[in-house]
């Protein structure tokens, strides 16, 4: 049994619906083929695309130190007592809600929780694999050597060039959705975990490779002051929220991913650690992202707060300018390719196992459906970038002027739906699970639950609730 489980949970989400049995893999421990499909999914576009642009618009080391902060007293909590309903649950994340209310005789409602995940993460995905298609047309502009010795100019020619020509972004777009749906259908199996061992590593490598560049610049202090030197007065409370809201997103919590892959960890394997693990390599590949691009910044006089295409600004002047730039160029968007895929995998599951469960549906047809839906909603955010650029469907409401219908999705899923499911799983297993179920699960020392029973009790749920209350107000 464990043998099975252990090659599901390395094939990744795709298998767990499909039942798809690869063969054996004696030489991974359970424990790090868990530590890849979560590290898989948080490791994406999260990282290394939105965290440098947030950070950016939101005044730097202030807003950094808050992010930080939410990983350490929200982030990390949560993803334990997601990690624990799936280990405990053991089926899919509503099928693991129900199963643990009626075992503690709490109202089944409480599924709906697993719920708005599903929806969240459709809604994720959308326009997540719009900006996966930034990067797939950006491995051909690398490849094709149209970066070297380009200007600063040029190169915010060729990334306005892209965002104002519709067609294009959907054929990128229209291919990533395709290569997730691929994958999604057909079961996580053979190539791709395999591929994920090593191009994982070999991102974390290649971002070490541009910090050194970056460090070559002259303006590393400078940006290394930005990132880690706070000045509270650059920090409104919308980047509170902001950072809270990141650092679920970015840790792949609130919508029941980590509780799907939680439900292949083998009962032996301790739920802190490996969570804490996964939570640090997630945020060092963010904070070396950032040591990357804000030297160029610096150096090219460019605007810190210049919003989403900020990578796609930043790095490709190093590619331009260094030596063998095409080559690390195109390397570099092909790992981030698939940083997103593999994250943009686990966004698509969810929906599809509901949709297998509930309705019925083969795997096949689930995927369609879902991936085309998503696929459909992915032009409204295509068409924001262009022309619908000052359509704002909210726009009567002050929380949502000016916010066109792509910064709507963004804004509605990082910033309310995976807070506010994050909150109701801190107080499901905070507060109305057994004690004791959380201490067999965890089994850990005394000392380090009640530290964790007590934070995910009381200072998960009230900074959450006053960071969202003070916002709505
Ligand atoms: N964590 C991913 C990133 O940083 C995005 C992501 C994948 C995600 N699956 C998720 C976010 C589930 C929230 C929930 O790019």
């Amino acid at each position: 049994m464990t043998q099975s489980v252990t090659s599901a949970a390395a094939s990744g989400a795709a298998s767990s619906a499909s039942g798809a049995t690869s063969p054996k893999r004696a030489f991974w421990s359970s424990r790090m083929a868990f530590i890849l499909a979560a590290t898989g999914s948080a490791v994406g576009l999260g990282n290394i695309w939105k965290f440098p642009y947030i950070t950016g618009e939101n005044g730097g080391g202030a807003f950094v130190l808050v992010y930080l902060l939410c990983i350490a007293i929200v982030g990390i909590p949560i993803m334990m007592a997601e990690v624990l309903i799936g280990r405990r649950g053991g089926r899919s994340p509503v099928s693991s809600m129900g199963i643990l209310c009626q075992r503690d005789k709490l109202h089944a409602r409480w599924r709906w929780l697993a719920g708005i995940g599903v929806l969240a993460s459709f809604l994720i995905l959308s326009f997540y694999s719009v900006i996966g298609g930034w990067a797939l047309s950006y491995v051909g502009t690398a490849g094709t050597g149209q970066l070297s010795g380009q200007s600063s100019e040029s190169i915010g020619a060729i990334f306005s060039g892209l965002l104002a020509d519709p067609g294009t972004l959907l054929i990128w777009h229209t291919l990533f959705m395709a290569l997730t749906m691929l994958v999604v259908a057909r079961g996580l199996r053979g190539g791709l975990e395999r591929a994920v061992t090593i191009l994982m590593p070999a991102l974390f490598v290649l971002l070490l490779l541009l910090v050194g560049y970056a460090m070559t610049t002259g303006y590393f202090g400078q940006a290394v002051t930005f990132l880690f030197q706070p000045d509270f007065s650059k920090l409104s409370t919308e980047g509170i929220l902001v950072a809270l809201g990141h650092a679920f997103f970015t840790l792949s919590l609130g919508m029941g991913v980590m509780m799907a892959y939680g439900s292949y960890l083998p009962k032996g394997v301790s739920i802190a650690r490996t969570s804490i693990l996964v939570s640090v390599m997630d945020t060092g590949v963010a904070l070396l992202a950032g040591l990357a691009i804000f030297p160029l910044v610096f150096a090219n006089g460019l605007e810190p707060g210049a919003g989403p295409g900020l990578i796609f600004q930043t790095l490709p002047l190093a590619f331009a300018q260094m030596p063998f730039g095409s080559l690390f160029g195109t390397l570099f968007f092909v790992l981030l390719v698939f940083a997103a895929w593999t994250s943009a995998i686990s966004l698509l599951e969810p929906l599809v196992e509901w949709l297998e469960e509930r309705r019925g549906l083969n795997r096949m047809i689930s995927t369609l459906g879902a991936g085309i839906a998503a696929w459909l909603l992915g032009i409204g955010s295509i068409l924001s970038l262009n022309e619908w650029s000052g359509f704002a469907p909210l726009g009567m409401f002050a929380a949502f002027e000016g916010k066109t219908i792509f910064d709507l999705l963004d804004f509605l899923t990082a910033n309310i739906l995976l807070p506010l499911c994050g909150l109701l799983v801190a107080v499901f297993v905070g507060w109305f699970m057994a004690r004791q179920a959380l201490e067999n699960e965890l089994s850990m020392g005394g000392r380090s639950f009640a530290l964790w029973y007590g934070v995910l009790r009381y200072v998960t749920p009230i900074a959450v609730a006053i960071v969202f209350i003070y916002n709505l107000l």
